[in-house]
């Protein structure tokens, strides 16, 4: 497309849009199992509202807009109040799970260099870690190894104390991890990188804003958060489980000097003054920090805990449905509302394929092959209607249009 050379009425602006998107997922009729977590029409109300307030404004300078910081700063106290930060932690708010995952790399990094004179810095994560750490490894210069999984499909804690080495600047755990749902063992991993000085993060990026409400729930889980010793840092995305809008993460360090020595960037050698920013970006959306305040203030403890065990009883439903269809099986045993399914007989990708042609959309994962589902509130209202096609699609996956796409 090339530049516009005249301009085109508002009107016919926005119904170009709405046409294009007709093709889109529709998230809101719960077709969609991640990438949008919707909590429903009240929160969504309350998410509008905020960012209308603050479509304009800049996060860059917290001195212009001091509702703006406050509302930042709120929200990372918040958080590191739900995953038991200790008192003297340090963190921000960031654009999603990938800057605070580059973010908590980039400390640990530094750290290791200045404390332990670490010049070839490795990082250690689970293969069931998500792709941030290794695009962290690749941008930041660490070298990658991976951590097996045990046949529980958790973190291999042996071969994890077989890896770790004098260089490794990180060790990394999941909770939960995205593939399969399951919770490393974070307790004896971070156990392992604190006997020898090293850096550990736990990926909460799902789990920030659900663990602690699965536990309040009062289902005992394994220790995740700051509460366990050697935890150094930790990520959580209130755009996936908080339910705000998209563009807003918290990373947390548990001492705010690592923070501010290491990820904190001032600068004044330009002639345009001092330069300051806490994350990675310059200039930073105001509506994502607005909608995650609105909605973290609106719902509060009893709202999480009403979204949570609506989730929580959507995925056993789920699991139940999927686990009584002759050929299909959960995989491992997931701890909360992310699972992934496959079969030691059937084509699942071809059983994919089928629920694609019926409106579903399931990511596809491998290694083994299995369909991936992320439950949110909104799932409760389809889990029968999605069930009934999956039973219809295994019985029907060898005609399904893509296999022979697949075979050919
Ligand atoms: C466990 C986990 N960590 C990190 C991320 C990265 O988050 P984002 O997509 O917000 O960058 C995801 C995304 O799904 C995730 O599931």
């Amino acid at each position: 497309m090339r530049f516009p050379s005249h301009g085109t009425p508002r009107d016919e602006v926005l119904a170009r849009m709405r046409e294009r998107k007709e093709a889109d997922a529709r998230w809101h009729e719960g077709r969609t199992f991640s990438l949008v977590y919707p909590a429903g029409p009240e929160v969504d109300e309350v998410l509008a509202d905020a960012a209308g307030l603050y479509l304009y404004e800049n996060a860059l300078n917290p001195f212009r807009f001091p509702s703006l910081r406050r509302m930042e700063e709120d929200v990372v106290a918040m958080t590191a109040d739900l995953l038991h930060a200790p008192e003297g932690f340090g963190g921000a708010m960031t654009s999603g799970g990938t800057e605070s995952i580059l973010l908590a790399v980039k400390v640990a990094r530094d750290r290791a260099r200045a404390e332990r004179g670490v010049t070839r810095p490795r990082l250690l994560a689970p293969v069931s870690a998500h792709p941030a750490f290794a695009k962290a490894a690749a941008y930041l210069q660490l070298e990658h190894d991976q951590i097996p999984l045990g046949d529980d499909l958790r973190a291999d804690v042996d071969a994890a104390a077989d890896l770790l080495t004098d260089d490794t600047a990180l060790l990394v755990g999941s909770a939960p991890g995205y593939p399969h749902g399951m919770l490393d063992p974070i307790a004896d991993l971070a156990g392992l990188a604190a006997e020898r000085g090293v850096a550990f993060h736990v990926d909460c990026c799902v789990g920030g804003f659900l663990l602690p409400f699965v536990e309040r729930l009062g289902y005992e889980l394994p220790p995740f958060d700051f509460r366990v010793p050697g935890v150094t840092s930790m990520s959580a995305d209130v755009h996936k489980y908080g339910y705000a809008l998209k563009g807003a993460s918290v990373v947390l360090h548990r001492r705010r000097d690592w923070w501010f020595e290491h990820q904190v960037f001032l600068y004044d050698r330009w002639p345009g003054g001092l330069y300051g920013s806490g994350a990675m970006a310059g200039a930073r959306p105001a509506a994502p920090i607005a909608a995650a305040w609105a909605v973290m203030t609106f719902l509060g403890e009893p709202g999480y805990l009403e979204l949570t065990a609506r989730l929580l009883d959507a995925t056993r439903r789920f699991r139940e449905g999927i686990d009584a269809i002759p050929g299909l099986h959960v995989l491992g045993d997931p701890v909360a509302s992310v699972l992934a399914f496959g079969s030691d007989t059937l084509d699942v990708m071809a059983v994919g394929d089928v629920m694609d042609d019926r409106g579903w959309h399931l990511d596809r994962q491998h290694g083994p092959d299995a369909l991936h589902l992320m439950v949110s509130p909104a799932h409760d209202a389809v889990v029968d209607t999605f069930l009934a096609d999956l039973r219809d699609a295994v019985a029907h996956h060898g005609e399904s249009r893509g296999i022979e796409a697949r075979y050919s």
